[in-house]
């Protein structure tokens, strides 16, 4: 861990996780707690709550749950000292630099030691262009009509024949030869040593949202292979969770975002005036990008390749945006390939144009579905028609799935009655009209004994968490021993002395953990959906039966160990007893 337990909770308790989610979400009060649509799957109508008492929030949807620190690792992909510091500097407690262990300390400094080599780098590769070694490249970017401006924004370089000089410049500037070549700038040649691995290249810098400069992409010139070259991922470069131009898209303020799919794609819409366009990295778009996206706003236009490869891409694209909650449009570049020709060719106010006419994501996906089948022949177009009432399925709202239904009826001369009965058959195939992914808490898979156990123990500790006087009824029964889970006997452990000294606090005793897998855990034990109940006296049976089952456990497991100690019998009986006892003792869940 990198700061003390005492420093984690005081920002944490100084950080009302009401007031931090709020300047993410817009929350509504109802009851005892705030409300809004979950960020982490997407839903119409909001079941992810926020409570002050328990300073915790849970999505009644997909399960998630957490403290104000698990919020932020979660929403703003941080990591858990990340999230430390960001709140530390919100609520103005000052961090002690010592909490670092010598590692640690290691990692954060090679993580700026290689951003500092970056910046170098890309220091080096501007100049090159701007020298007689790099004529070629800046031919080559003024043929591509990149104005000198753009250029200089983007802080395009070149990367000459040689292989020689960036290594020995970043030497110079005091770099160890073992970070050139862990930020994947030089190779190791057995002849000449270590070498640059971009050479004869066009040198597009790949920045952060906060515009530090973490990889390079490089563009050869002429026909060689690769056409362009990444950075490898280094500790500093994350092609998942970074796009290019990002760090210019989000304060562009134009209420949406346009994804291509090449740098040059990104760079000639900037300087066409379309300043919220970004890039992948290389790769495929991935959720971790799409939930970049959504901090800044929910309408992606998706402007890529108009060929086969392209089409498919968006169709995998249209798919990550609507996991994440984010609608996506076809922006339509015929009869140019990609955005870079289209605006050469027809220049800005004919691009505009077609942002303003880019086609529903769903519409596309039909449209391109349709090729599949052949219409003139009545079984395809029924096969057709199947395949539409399928795809329908991934709306969970009625009111949006029937616009849709009417809407795709319409446009291919379908019966609106026909494809709704068609959609309700496949929606009982499947179980219902739900998300392709669904919460956990719904899905019933066969309980193991092992599973039963843990669930009555996380159902106990949630009973604690929300009504803490019960602990004082049966604090003479119950031990954190009880809890057979390592986890969950952590848990108990703290949150029966929270109790005692006065507060539950379960948002303290979840950044106990350091491992956001494990804070994951601990989250869910303070929100098990308590069983429903109306009565006082169900509710005693209720909490009654939890107990006992915990206790019961407890026994079984205690009693292969007690019998091989030596007074493990009489302890045994004892034991026995005690449960006996329990079963028949009445709790009374009345205050006092
Ligand atoms: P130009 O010919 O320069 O206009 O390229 P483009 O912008 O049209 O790019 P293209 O459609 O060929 O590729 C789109 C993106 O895919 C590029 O920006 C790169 O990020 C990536 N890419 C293209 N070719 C390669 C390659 O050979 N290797 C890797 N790793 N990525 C590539
Ligand atoms: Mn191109």
């Amino acid at each position: 861990m990198f700061y003390s337990d005492e420093i984690i909770e005081e920002v944490r308790s100084r950080s009302d996780i009401v007031d931090v989610v709020s300047g993410y979400l817009s929350l509504q009060k109802k009851g005892n707690n705030y409300w809004a649509c979950c960020p982490f799957h997407n839903e119409d109508t909001p079941s992810f709550s926020v409570s002050s008492a328990k300073q915790m929030f849970h999505c009644f949807g997909c399960g998630v749950s957490g403290n104000v620190y698990t919020f932020l690792m979660k929403y703003e992909n941080y990591s858990f000292p990340e999230a430390v510091k960001v709140l530390a500097q919100r609520c103005g407690v000052k961090l002690p630099e010592a909490e670092y262990t010598e590692e640690q300390k290691k990692l954060v400094n090679r993580k700026q030691r290689l951003l500092d080599l970056n910046r170098e780098a890309a220091r080096f590769f501007y100049y090159q262009l701007r020298s007689p070694r790099g004529k070629v490249g800046m031919e080559y970017l003024k043929k591509r009509e990149l104005s000198e401006e753009t250029m200089k924004k983007f802080g395009l370089g070149f990367a000459d024949m040689g292989g020689q000089e960036l290594v020995r410049y970043l030497r110079s500037k005091g770099f160890e030869d073992e970070l050139i070549h862990e930020a994947g700038l030089a190779v190791m040649s057995e002849k000449r040593g270590l070498v640059s691995q971009f050479w004869n290249r066009v040198m597009f810098p790949i920045q952060d949202i906060n515009g530090k400069v973490i990889g390079f992409g490089g563009r050869v010139m002429g026909d060689g292979e690769p056409k362009y070259l990444n950075s490898p991922e280094t500790p500093v470069f994350d092609k998942r969770r970074n796009l290019f131009g990002m760090n210019f898209a989000r304060t562009a303020r134009t209420g949406n975002l346009i994804l291509c799919e090449g740098y040059m794609d990104v760079i000639s819409m900037h300087q066409a005036g379309f300043t919220q366009a970004v890039a992948s990295l290389g790769t495929a778009f991935t959720p971790e990008q799409a939930r970049l996206i959504k901090r800044y706003t929910d309408k992606v236009l998706l402007a890529y390749d108009s060929d086969g490869a392209g089409v498919k891409a968006a169709i995998r694209g249209i798919g990550i945006l609507r996991e994440a909650g984010l609608t996506g449009k076809i922006i339509h570049m015929e009869p140019y390939k990609d955005p870079d020709e289209f605006i050469k060719n027809l220049g800005p106010e004919e691009f505009q144009k077609r942002i303003d006419e880019a086609e529903n994501s769903f519409f596309f996906e039909i449209r391109i579905l349709e090729r599949n089948f052949d219409l003139t022949d009545p079984d395809g177009k029924t096969k057709f028609h199947r395949e539409i009432a399928k795809k329908l399925l991934v709306f969970t709202e009625e009111v949006e799935r029937e616009n849709y239904l009417q809407a795709i009826a319409a446009k291919y001369f379908v019966s609106p009655d026909n494809l709704r009965s068609l959609v309700a058959s496949y929606a009982a195939q499947e179980g219902g009209v739900k998300p392709a992914e669904r919460p956990k808490t719904v899905t019933h898979q066969k309980e193991t004994p092992d599973d039963k156990a843990k669930r009555s123990q996380r159902v106990l500790l949630t009973w604690l968490t929300d009504y803490p006087t019960l602990y004082q009824k049966i604090r003479k029964i119950l031990s954190p021993e009880d809890f057979t889970d390592e986890l969950y006997r952590k848990v108990a452990e703290k949150l029966f002395q929270n109790i005692e000294k006065g507060n539950a606090n379960p948002a303290s005793i979840i950044s106990m953990f350091d491992d956001d897998k494990t804070q994951n855990a601990a989250a869910e034990v303070f929100n098990t959906a308590l069983p429903y109940i109306s009565t006082l006296q169900e509710r005693e049976q209720a909490f009654h039966d939890v107990l006992l089952a915990v206790k019961r456990n407890s026994f079984e497991q205690r009693r292969a160990v007690l019998a091989q100690e030596k007074d493990g019998f009489s302890r045994f009986l004892q034991a026995k007893k005690e449960l006996e006892d329990l079963a028949k003792t009445f709790i009374s869940l009345e205050e006092g």
